[in-house]
């Protein structure tokens, strides 16, 4: 399957995808990474592994102006499955209906707890015991599509926002990867709000 991903920033979640497939754990291909920022670290990351990268900077564009340049060089890679992956942009209809139940997000929270900015620390400013991170399908709304897996992570009485989002951001590499390799295995149906994987055949 042809990935498609889109970074803002460090990009450790698309490299837990890179290194996964280059582990031969996913059998996916990254077609391309795309960064509205250019200063994306995830982008030096993209070019060390041969990975093509391309910055689409979105100033001075509306959204679905910007989401039309998106899907467009998107199309030009034959992406099948986009991975959001710390994009910090919230994605158009028009966006969502190019790729319908083929666009993926990672959020760091146990959804719908703590959409948005910064969730990590809404987590500890609310005083909530488990956190955690979710892989979502994505719809034009924040945060908001079905869910596709969650990992709990418990909140420590110790923890600041950083040692948290550590410990999240591990959970966040094992399960993205994973949520891939089940799209690849063609597991997974969605019924409404529910997000139904199907078991591992039997060896
Ligand atoms: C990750 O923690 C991801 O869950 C979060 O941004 C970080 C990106 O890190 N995404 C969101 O908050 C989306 N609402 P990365 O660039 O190292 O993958």
């Amino acid at each position: 399957m042809r990935l498609g991903i889109l970074i803002s920033g460090r990009g450790s979640n698309f490299e837990a995808i890179a290194s996964t497939i280059a582990r031969r754990r996913l059998d996916a291909e990254i077609a391309i990474v795309i960064s509205n920022r250019s200063n994306a670290a995830g982008l030096e990351i993209a070019r060390e592994r041969g990975i093509p990268v391309r910055v689409i900077p979105s100033q001075g564009l509306d959204r679905e102006a910007y989401d039309r340049l998106l899907v467009d060089e998107l199309r030009t890679h034959e992406v099948e499955l986009v991975c959001l992956a710390g994009f910090m942009r919230l994605l158009s209809a028009h966006f969502v209906r190019a790729f319908p139940d083929r666009v993926l997000n990672i959020h760091p929270s146990l959804l719908p707890a703590f959409p948005g900015l910064d969730a990590q620390r809404q987590a500890l400013d609310h005083g909530v015991r488990i956190t955690g991170c979710t892989v979502h399908f994505v719809d034009e709304f924040l945060d908001s599509g079905p869910i596709l897996i969650q990992s709990a992570v418990p909140v420590l009485d110790t923890d600041t926002v950083e040692t948290l989002s550590a410990r999240i951001l591990a959970q966040e590499h094992a399960i993205y990867p994973k949520a891939v390799q089940y799209l690849v295995e063609g597991r997974v149906t969605i019924e409404g709000r529910r997000v139904l994987i199907r078991e591992d055949e039997p060896q």
